[in-house]
């Protein structure tokens, strides 16, 4: 059996697995948004950035060696995380009280799992637009975190590539594969993968708003900390 420890705590791995699969494996919650256990790790978001002999590395793309001492909380490592919360709150239009997703949506508990109160830079409010062309679904781009999960899905399990981001840094954006851009004259529908993945409110079934109350929904249930990602 191979051994590392997270916090001081030993956890055994298996070869090949990264810190984030072992952690999981054992139960241990290391913060993260563009990772999902069905796809492979992205390492954009680095919201699970841990510390390692003092230096940062994303818990999701560093693979464990036997004897690693990893810090996935201390002052430090949350100050970081803080940070690229705050960065992806401002640079988006995040209007929690009035969003479908708000108790299922994971970078909402995130933050408030790492303390993020009120942001403290300036919000951009960018003007982003709604897509509610098609029938069945409303895409709201106020929100995307750019983790590229639609993309991966779409590709890899829908076999479509419906979804793809396109620009750098502050003008990287979520794009539709269509001829006019608009979700209705893509491949898109409601049973792809892409469809559910997303882990805030861009990607939204229609005719049914607000259908679990505020109480009842995915976080309000159970801690993102506390449970499996699915
Ligand atoms: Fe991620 Fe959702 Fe944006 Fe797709 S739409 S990149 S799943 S936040
Ligand atoms: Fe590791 Fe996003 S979860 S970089």
């Amino acid at each position: 059996m191979s051994f590392f420890n997270i916090d001081g705590q030993q956890i055994e791995f298996k070869q090949g697995q990264t810190i984030m699969q072992a952690a999981q494996d054992a139960g241990v919650y290391i913060p993260h948004l563009c990772f999902h256990p069905d796809f492979k790790a992205h390492g954009s978001c680095r919201v699970c950035i841990v510390q390692i002999k003092g230096l940062y590395r994303t818990a999701c793309t560093t693979p464990v060696v036997e004897s690693m001492e990893v810090i996935n909380i201390n002052e430090e490592v949350q100050q970081h995380r803080l940070q690229l919360l705050e960065m992806l709150f401002i640079e988006g239009n995040h209007v929690c009280p009035s969003c479908e997703k708000s108790g299922s949506c994971t970078l909402q508990s995130v933050a408030e799992y790492c303390g993020l109160l009120s942001p403290s830079l300036t919000f951009r409010y960018p003007d982003k637009k709604v897509d509610a062309s098609h029938a069945d679904y409303l895409l709201d781009f106020n929100r995307c975190i750019l983790c590229e999960l639609c993309v991966r899905a779409s590709k890899e399990v829908d076999k479509k590539s419906v979804f793809a981001i396109t620009g750098r840094g502050l003008d990287a954006r979520l794009m539709v594969n269509s001829t006019d851009g608009k979700l209705v004259n893509s491949t898109f529908d409601k049973l792809d993968r892409a469809a559910s993945i997303c882990p805030v409110g861009v990607i939204l079934p229609k005719h049914q708003g607000f259908k679990t109350p505020i109480g009842q929904r995915k976080f309000d249930i159970k801690e993102i900390n506390k449970r499996e990602q699915d």
